[in-house]
């Protein structure tokens, strides 16, 4: 089979147009009606030569859009090069089980993300909460998908800057990344304490706005806490409209995460 030559410049043919490997002239010449015409033809050898091409060109396209991601998913120093293969396991079965979970839920992403599935973590301090769902961002940028990595500390700083006249970005637009990003990663949530005070009744608003919008366009989101979702509103006071959901955005993947703190095991480890 041979296919006409466009502007591929296969390294295999020599000077006269010779392929260097199979010796196929690739410039041949037709004449018709008294017309002669050359044209270039693709040995099956640089057919492939070319496939190989666009195959590492793609790759290296995807790998570059990777980076990108990366850059702005906004995980932290500590957990940007978490993944599941470098994970320790066999310390918390709960641990374990999560770990699995969260494994699957990478390998199935085109439809684990396409259906809006989400993840509710929570459990004592030092477990792998954090760990393990920077495993999962760090698993699914490198397949290109885009997520964010934050916590509501982070948001409300990052929308209250947007307040500032000489930001360039607006509080709605901003609003809009947390809200419309494919995988949003919600890290501790819970963590603070919400009074009846104005400022945190602007909180508790921009939370379920967010919370409210990805609910409404089914997307993906995953959060991790130190609290059970009914500790949240009992706890956290967060409102129960918001907590009512994140349960519904997470049902059935509630995942209760204890045992020894890697924390602790860490520093042992070090001194
Ligand atoms: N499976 C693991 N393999 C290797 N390191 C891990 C693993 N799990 C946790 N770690 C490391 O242990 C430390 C504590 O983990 P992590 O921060 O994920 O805990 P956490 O459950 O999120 O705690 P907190 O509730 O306080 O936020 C971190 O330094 C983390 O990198
Ligand atoms: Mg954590
Ligand atoms: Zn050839």
């Amino acid at each position: 089979m041979e296919a006409t030559l466009k502007s591929f410049a296969p390294s295999i043919q020599n000077n006269e147009g010779v392929c260097s490997v199979c010796g196929v002239k690739t410039i041949r010449t037709v004449e018709f009606m008294g017309i002669k015409r050359t044209f270039r033809v693709m040995c099956k050898c640089m057919q492939k030569q070319l496939e190989q091409e666009k195959l590492s060109q793609l790759k290296q396209d995807r790998m570059r859009k990777a980076q990108k991601l990366k850059k702005f998913s906004l995980i932290g120093e500590r957990y940007k090069n978490a993944t599941f293969e470098s994970s320790k396991t066999g310390i918390n079965p709960s641990f374990d089980r999560a770990f699995k979970r969260c494994r699957k839920y990478c390998e199935l992403y085109e439809k684990t993300i396409k259906n809006g599935y989400g993840i509710y973590f929570f459990g004592d301090k030092g477990v792998g909460k954090t760990h393990l769902t920077a495993c999962m961002a760090n698993n699914l940028i490198a397949k290109c998908v885009p997520v964010l990595f934050t916590n509501l500390f982070e948001i409300s700083k990052a929308v209250k800057s947007t307040f500032n006249r000489e930001s360039s970005l607006t509080e709605q637009s901003l609003i809009e990344k947390f809200a419309n990003i494919e995988v949003l990663f919600f890290d501790d949530l819970g963590t603070e304490v919400f009074t009846k005070s104005s400022g945190d009744t602007w909180l508790q608003s921009l939370l379920f706005d967010i919370i409210n919008k990805r609910y409404n366009s089914k997307k993906a989101t995953i959060f991790s806490s130190n609290h059970s979702l009914n500790e949240l509103i009992n706890k956290s006071g967060i409102a129960g409209k918001t907590v009512d959901r994140i349960s519904e955005m997470t049902s059935g993947a509630v995942m209760k995460i204890e045992g020894i703190s890697l924390r602790k095991i860490k520093k042992d480890s070090i001194f």
